[in-house]
């Protein structure tokens, strides 16, 4: 029998928790499909020890195949550095299939530069939309989409998303949320580890920003502040600092209950908010793990590319205006969060199902060669 080999591209922090649940569910099904080869590609977007390698780690996920070593730049620069090393490393390897995730600068040029040598794409997280193409995001997520020949998601509204856009039904499969699975393979390991001194679980809360129309706006980055600072005064809140962020809090005054750490890796962060009262947050990921943990998130955007968390997960979008986050956190903290429930098939198996439907396809044309 021929064999079928696959790409899977992981680039930046949030891409790590997406694949590793894919690679495992491969191996499970090695046995069966001897002939099936998946190498691991990490373009660099992300580098740091603490976005990068502590996942790997913490996760268990092998050694990258390829290393493409891009790091940081504007979005036209790395894209285009990422193109320029994956494209050689498509035509050494000859893939049948590449497997993207998410929606960063990593995504779209993998997608892009495959496409283009006429190989498969399969996207993992397909169809979240925003509809707000001030997002870098937003643009990765509709160009991906656009050229994917396999599309995964994670609700139906995402699935309702890539139909009104006119992508065959034939393409489209809700398998549910990659993400999920690492969470719930997770939590036990990540409840277990002891809390940043000083703080007791359940009496405080996480804070996490570093969406560029949040954090690069100086007006609105002080005016989020001052509603930190407010809720401080009834609760302490842990600030992970994300790298865009850090430099931009240099010479901002905060209260003194707001403690700035540094990013945390995958575990100590799941323990930390598996904890918590609450969480504010602009990330799109937390949105969804807050909702599977049951614990209250406020979103500081105007909009989500995830409204299933707001519809029946523990998230409210707050927007940016400080009365609104303050009144949003005090109904919380006066005990008024809103219950919510866990999304169909958010249940632990999403990568399983991936991996299912790629080795269908592969004994479909593996039968139409004979
Ligand atoms: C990227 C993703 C975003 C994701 C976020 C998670 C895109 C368009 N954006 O945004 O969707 O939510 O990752 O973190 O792909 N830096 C480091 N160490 C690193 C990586 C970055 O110090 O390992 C610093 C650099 O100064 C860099 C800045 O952080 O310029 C921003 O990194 P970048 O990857 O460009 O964008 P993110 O804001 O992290």
């Amino acid at each position: 029998m021929a064999s079928m080999k696959y790409l899977i591209v992981a680039g930046a922090r949030p891409n790590f928790m997406k694949i590793a649940p894919i690679i495992r569910a491969f191996s499970a099904r090695r046995n069966g499909h001897s002939n099936t080869q998946i190498l691991l590609v990490h373009t660099g977007q992300h580098y740091s020890r603490n976005m990068s390698e502590e996942f790997f780690r913490d996760l268990g996920i092998p050694e990258p195949d390829i290393n493409l070593q891009v790091g940081s730049g504007s979005h036209a620069g790395q894209t285009a550095r990422i193109m320029l090393a994956f494209e050689p490393a498509c035509l050494h390897h000859r893939p049948d299939w590449v497997i993207v995730v998410g929606d960063v600068n990593s995504t779209l040029a993998c997608a892009i530069t495959a496409k283009k040598l006429g190989i498969r794409i399969a996207h993992v997280e397909a169809g979240l939309r925003s509809r707000d193409m001030s997002m870098p995001e937003e643009i990765n997520r509709l160009c991906t989409d656009a050229i994917s020949d396999l599309l995964f998601t994670t609700d139906s509204i995402a699935v309702q998303n890539l139909q009104n856009e006119g992508v065959a039904d034939e393409k489209i499969y809700f398998v549910g949320n990659t993400m999920i699975d690492t969470l719930k393979q997770q939590i036990g390991r990540a409840r277990d580890l002891p809390l940043p001194t000083g703080l007791t679980a359940g009496h405080y809360a996480v804070l996490t920003l570093h969406r560029p129309a949040n954090v690069d706006s100086p007006d609105r980055l002080a005016s989020i502040l001052s509603a930190i600072d407010i809720v401080a005064e009834r609760i302490p809140v842990v600030f992970p600092v994300h790298p865009r962020t850090a430099s931009r809090l240099a010479g901002i005054k905060l209260h003194p209950h707001i403690r700035l750490i540094e990013p945390m890796s995958y575990l100590p962060f799941l323990g930390l908010v598996s904890h918590s009262q609450m969480v504010l947050t602009d990330s799109g990921g937390i949105q969804e793990e807050t909702t599977v943990l049951g614990i209250p998130c406020l979103t500081m955007r105007s909009n989500t590319e995830r409204p299933v968390t707001c519809e029946i997960g523990t998230n409210v979008l707050v927007g940016t205006d400080p009365q609104r986050i303050v009144k949003e956190a005090n109904s919380i903290l006066d005990g008024h969060a809103r219950a919510g429930s866990t999304p169909d098939k958010w249940d632990g198996c999403a990568a399983e199902r991936i991996v299912d439907i790629l080795l269908n396809q592969a004994l479909q044309v593996f039968a139409l060669e004979r």
